[in-house]
C-alpha cells in the first residue's frame, strides 16, 4: 500500500482528496499547519472512511520540521495542496504568499528529492491562462502575466516544479483547477470560508441561507450572453478524483513527460446567471441579488478544453452543476 503524502490535506480540496485516496486503499499521511482549517476534519474524514489518517501539525514554512518529517515516514508520492489562496488579501500582503506558497514549496521538492520521493502532484490553476485568446482553454494557451500575488505563485510554481523535474529524478503532474464547488455529499466536509466569503458559490449559499442580505453580481456588461463573467465550475469530488488518477499514473509510470499539465474542468462555462438559476432550481431557494460594477481583476471567461485530461488521465468529470450546488447548500445547512 502506497504511502502518500496530503499537505493542506485538511483544508477544501484536500480533504475531500484524502477522502478518495483512502477510498482507493492508499495510506495517507497529512500535514497542515491549520492555518485555514480545523482539525476537526481529521474527525470528519475518518467518518467517512472509517480510517484515520496519519497528522502531522507542522507549518512548512519550518525547514528543519519538513526535514524531520520525510525522516519520519517513508513516502511514495506527495500531493501538495498548502498554501495561501486568497486573490485579494495576496495583493495586500505579497510577501505572505510568496513565503507560504514558493518558500514551502522549496522545502518540500528539497527534502523529496534528498529522500528519493519522486512522485508530485501540484495544486495548481486556470489562473496561469489569464484571459486566453481562445475558448475552451487547451493546455497549449500560452501563460499570461498573473493578476495577484496568489496568481503568481501559481507560476512560479509551475516553472520551480518543471525546473526541479529537469535536474533530478523528479516526476510530477500540475492540475490546473477551473472553479472548485461543492461538498461531500455526506456533508460531513465543506469549504468553510472565514468572514465574507470572496468566491461566488460560498456567497449564494450564504445569502440564501440569509447570512447575507444580497448577492452582488459583479458586472453585466461583459461581452458574454446575458452579461455576466463565465467560469467553468467543477465539483470537488470530481477534482479530488483527479488527484488520484494523476497520482496512478506518476505511481505506475505512464507519464509521458517528466512535468505533465492538465487542466481540470467540466468543459463547460456558466455564467453567473447561470449559477444563480441552477442554485434556485437545485435547492428550491431563492437567491437575493443586485447588480454592481465589475470587480477590479475579473476575467470575463474562462473555460477548459479536458480532452488532454479525458485522454491521458482517463478522467472526466462527472457530476452536475445542479449536482454540485446542491451538495454546498446541504453543506450549509450542515453548519
Ligand atoms: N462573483 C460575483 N459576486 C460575488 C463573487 C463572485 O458576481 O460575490 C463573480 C465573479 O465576478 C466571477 C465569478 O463570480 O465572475 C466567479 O468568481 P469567484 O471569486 O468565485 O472565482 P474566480 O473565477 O474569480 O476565482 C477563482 C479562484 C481563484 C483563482 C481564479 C483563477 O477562486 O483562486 O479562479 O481564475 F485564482
Amino acid at each position: 500500500m502506497s504511502k502518500i503524502l496530503v499537505t493542506g490535506g485538511l483544508g477544501y480540496i484536500g480533504s475531500h482528496t484524502v477522502v478518495e485516496l483512502q477510498d482507493e486503499g492508499y495510506d495517507v499521511v497529512i500535514i497542515d499547519n491549520l492555518s485555514n482549517s480545523s482539525i476537526e476534519v481529521l474527525s470528519r474524514i475518518t467518518s467517512i472512511t472509517g480510517v484515520k489518517p496519519a497528522f502531522e501539525q507542522i507549518d512548512l514554512k519550518n525547514k528543519e520540521d519538513v526535514k524531520q518529517f520525510f525522516k519520519k515516514y517513508t513516502i511514495d508520492g506527495v500531493i501538495h495542496f498548502a498554501a495561501s489562496k486568497a486573490v485579494g488579501e495576496s495583493v495586500d500582503e505579497p510577501l505572505k504568499y510568496y513565503e507560504n506558497n514558493i518558500t514551502t514549496l522549496t522545502y518540500v521538492l528539497k527534502e523529496m528529492t534528498a529522500n528519493n520521493v519522486k512522485n508530485f502532484i501540484f495544486s495548481s490553476s486556470c489562473t496561469v491562462y489569464g484571459q486566453a485568446d481562445e475558448l475552451p482553454i487547451t493546455e497549449n494557451a500560452p501563460t499570461k502575466p498573473a493578476e495577484s500575488p496568489y496568481g503568481a505563485t501559481k507560476k512560479m510554481g509551475e516553472i520551480i516544479i518543471e525546473d526541479t523535474t529537469k535536474a533530478t529524478d523528479l516526476n510530477a503532474i500540475a492540475l490546473r483547477y477551473f472553479n472548485p464547488i461543492g461538498a461531500h455529499e455526506t456533508a460531513k466536509i465543506g469549504e468553510l470560508p472565514l468572514g465574507v466569503p470572496q468566491n461566488l458559490i460560498p456567497y449564494v449559499v450564504q445569502t440564501a441561507a440569509g447570512i447575507r442580505e444580497c448577492l452582488s453580481v459583479f458586472g453585466d456588461d461583459y461581452d458574454t450572453p446575458d452579461g455576466t463573467a463565465i467560469r467553468d465550475y467543477i465539483h470537488v469530488v470530481d477534482l479530488a478524483k483527479a488527484h488520484i488518477v494523476a497520482l496512478n499514473r506518476l505511481l505506475k509510470n505512464e507519464n509521458k513527460a517528466k512535468c505533465e499539465f492538465f487542466n481540470i474542468g467540466t468543459g463547460t462555462g456558466s455564467s453567473v446567471l447561470d449559477v444563480i438559476n441552477a442554485f434556485e432550481k437545485a435547492t428550491n431557494k431563492k437567491v437575493n441579488y443586485k447588480t454592481v460594477d465589475r470587480r477590479a481583476g475579473d476575467i470575463t471567461s474562462a473555460f477548459a478544453d479536458t480532452s488532454l485530461a479525458n485522454k491521458e488521465l482517463g478522467w472526466k468529470a462527472e457530476l452536475s452543476l445542479e449536482v454540485a450546488l446542491a451538495s454546498s447548500w446541504k453543506w450549509q445547512e450542515s453548519l
